[in-house]
Formats: C-alpha cells, structure tokens, sequence
C-alpha cells in the first residue's frame, strides 16, 4: 500500500484527516468516521476485549490502557502525529456516572473518579492541539450535578483557544431507529472558524430527517424466534429463555407498542404493584412502525426497559440491538452475552457518528 501515490509511508491516505479515538470501546465511533472518510491514527481503551474487537473491525490496535496514565504525548507518538497538526480528536468517556438510568445520584457524580476521564480528555486535547475535537454523552451530563465538569471542560478548551458548540441531538433525527439523546459538543480551533461555519454547525444541531427510520427497518426482516431459539444462521440472532411467570406476562403484553400497565393487575408482578409512578417501559413491547427507545447495556432483559420484540414473544436478540444501533451485521463481535449488550449500549450509533463526521468534513479547514 505504501508504494501507492495516494497513501503515506504508514499506508494512512494522503490528504485524509486522521482522528484519535479516546474510550474507543468496540470501534463504533471510529467506524462512522471511516465511513465519513476520516483515517483512525490512535485509539485508547482500558477493556483489552473491547481492543480486540476494535482491532478485528477497524484495523489498528488501540492502546489498552487506563486512560489516566497516559498523556498527550503518548498519544501523538503513537498515531505519528504533531501537536497542532491536521487531525480531530473524539471523546466519549464511560456514561454511566452522568446517566439518569445510574444508581449514582447527586453528590456521588462529583466523587466517582468516572467523573475525572472529562477533565482527563480535556487535558490531552490541550496536550494534542487536534484541530476539532467531538465529545459525546449522556443529556443528563449537562442537566444533572456532571454538569460542573462539563463547565470546567468548556473553560480548558476555550484556554486552549477552541470554541464549542453544544446541544443535545436525537440519534432518530439522524436516521437511526432509535429515539436517544446524547449531548454532542463540537470544538474547533477559534482561527479556523467563519460565519458559514457557524451556520454548519447550528445546522447539524436542527437535523430532523423527514421520514425516521423504524424498528421494522432494522429488524423485520430477522428470522422470526421462539424464546431460546437461535437462528442456525446467525448466532448473535439467539432470544433469551423467559422464566414461565415472565412469559406469560410477555404474552399478554399487547403486540406493537404495548406495556405492562396495559394488563389487569392480577397480572402484575408483585414488585410492580408497588411502583406509584414511573417504569412504564419496563416490560414494554417495541412498536414496529416507530424509532425504538435508548438502547442500554441490559437491552435483551425486558425487566430493565422496553425491550420485548413488537409482535415475538420474546426479549430482543443481540442482532436485533446492534441492528437498532446500526452496527452493520459484517461487524466482527465476540464475547458473554453480557459483554455483547453491554457494549452495544455503550455504542455510538455508527450513523450518528457518520452524520457527525461528515457535518465536521463541512468545518474543518
Ligand atoms: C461510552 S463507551 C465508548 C463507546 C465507543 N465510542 C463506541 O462507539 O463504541 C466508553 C468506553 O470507555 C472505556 N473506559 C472506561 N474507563 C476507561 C479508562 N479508565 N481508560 C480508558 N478507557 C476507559 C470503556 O471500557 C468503554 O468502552
């Protein structure tokens, strides 16, 4: 490769904006941006099967690490880049302390070291000087008590001479068939910003695609499953055994959209009839003709939300999450069933970050 014209002496192409991938997880992130058209030069990652994936899907090993022991230096070294020099940086710190969904609330958010990988991010980019950064994470990050740290990384970017755009984005006005919020702050080098920029940049935060994507366009065409059968073709298309009790609210909960509170009360489970408000999903059906709700790290329980398939009478499948997060069906993943979803929800929607890519295509000098 390198003897081609079009390619570097490191096979990365001539031209190509080249991008570092902090908290790379399985490599969604970076997939977007390869679609976009970016180079991946770096990743870092702590969860060394997280790396393999990664490595397997995106063709660079990242450095396994924990992130708060290395520095930008390291970084730079590793993608053979130049502090200042032509390339973007993404950020996507572990959510889980900012997120409603998290048994952390309030005053634990400031004492979970998760709670740090921001500032931590914001301190390589001033290290790194990439010439536009993306950070992404959960809206309550910027709603909740998180939000002191989301400050603090706007003032270290600012000093370090970037201007950031935030807002929260819903990945189903992108084309995803999922309703999920994330906040996405795009920073750019201030020198390089102009008013048609600008009005890139607020462009991408009023997206609204016409016709959104629905739960029948990921997933209607997958072999219909009973519960503990698993596709012959496809072992990632396996539907979860359901304990009698559960399966038989499952059948009753109605098809297409359809909760738990829809059902007599005889029929609930005893820790439901105390709930007074709240957890309407759990134990909801999807509904085929809509965007699905957020997918999480416990998406094929249908205890933990609407995760019961529109007209099966069954949890999800792991195929049928990564469908809804548009990871393609070529992606190359392995693991527990619990590391399977459990980096699926960590997941960027791989069309989200190519929409979001190529909106910084529009940006970048
Ligand atoms: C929200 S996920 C990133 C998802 C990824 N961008 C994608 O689209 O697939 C956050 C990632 O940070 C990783 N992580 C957590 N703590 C870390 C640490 N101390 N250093 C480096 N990575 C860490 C987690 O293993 C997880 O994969």
């Amino acid at each position: 490769m390198s003897s081609n014209r079009n390619f570097d002496e490191r096979g990365v192409m001539k031209g190509a904006y080249q991008v570092i991938d902090v908290f790379s997880g399985m490599g969604c992130a970076s997939l977007g941006f390869k679609r976009a058209g970016f180079q991946i030069a770096a990743a870092l990652e702590i969860n060394p099967l997280r790396c393999r994936i990664y490595e397997k899907n995106i063709g660079l090993k990242p450095i396994q690490s924990d992130v708060l022991k290395i520095d930008g230096e390291d970084l730079l070294a590793e993608a053979k880049l130049r502090k200042g020099g032509k390339f973007c940086m993404i950020g996507c710190p572990p959510c889980q302390s900012f997120s409603k969904l998290s048994d952390t609330r309030s005053i634990n958010v400031l004492k979970d070291p998760r709670s740090r990988y921001v500032n931590k991010f914001a301190k390589l980019v001033e290290e790194t000087k990439p010439t536009a950064v993306i950070f992404e994470n959960v809206p309550w990050m910027i709603e909740g008590p998180g939000k002191i740290f989301f400050k603090r990384y706007l003032r270290t970017l600012k000093r370090a001479g970037y201007v950031t755009f935030y807002g929260t984005v819903n990945a189903a006005d992108f084309g995803v068939p999922q309703n999920r919020f994330r906040v996405v702050a795009i920073s750019i080098k201030k020198r390089f910003l102009t008013k048609k920029k600008t009005e890139e940049i607020e462009k991408f935060y009023k997206n609204k695609i016409k016709k959104p994507k629905t739960v029948r366009d990921a997933i209607g065409e997958l072999k219909s499953l009973r519960p503990g059968q698993t596709d012959r073709n496809d072992s990632l298309h396996s539907a979860r055994n359901h304990s009698a009790k559960v399966l038989k609210m499952i059948k009753h909960v109605p098809k297409d959209g359809g909760s738990r509170t829809d059902l007599p009360r005889s029929m609930w489970l005893e820790c439901h009839k105390k709930i007074k408000h709240g957890a309407d999903s759990v134990y909801g059906r999807m509904s085929w003709d809509k965007p699905s709700g957020t997918i999480t790290g416990r998406c094929t329980t249908p205890a933990c939300g609407r995760f019961i398939h529109p007209s099966q009478s069954r949890a999800i499948t792991i195929r049928e999450a990564s469908r809804i997060q548009t990871i393609p069906d070529s992606f190359e993943m392995e693991g527990s069933k619990q590391d399977l979803e459990e980096m699926i929800g960590d997941a960027v929607p791989v069309l989200l970050t190519q929409k979001i890519a190529e909106n910084l295509l529009k940006i970048l000098p």
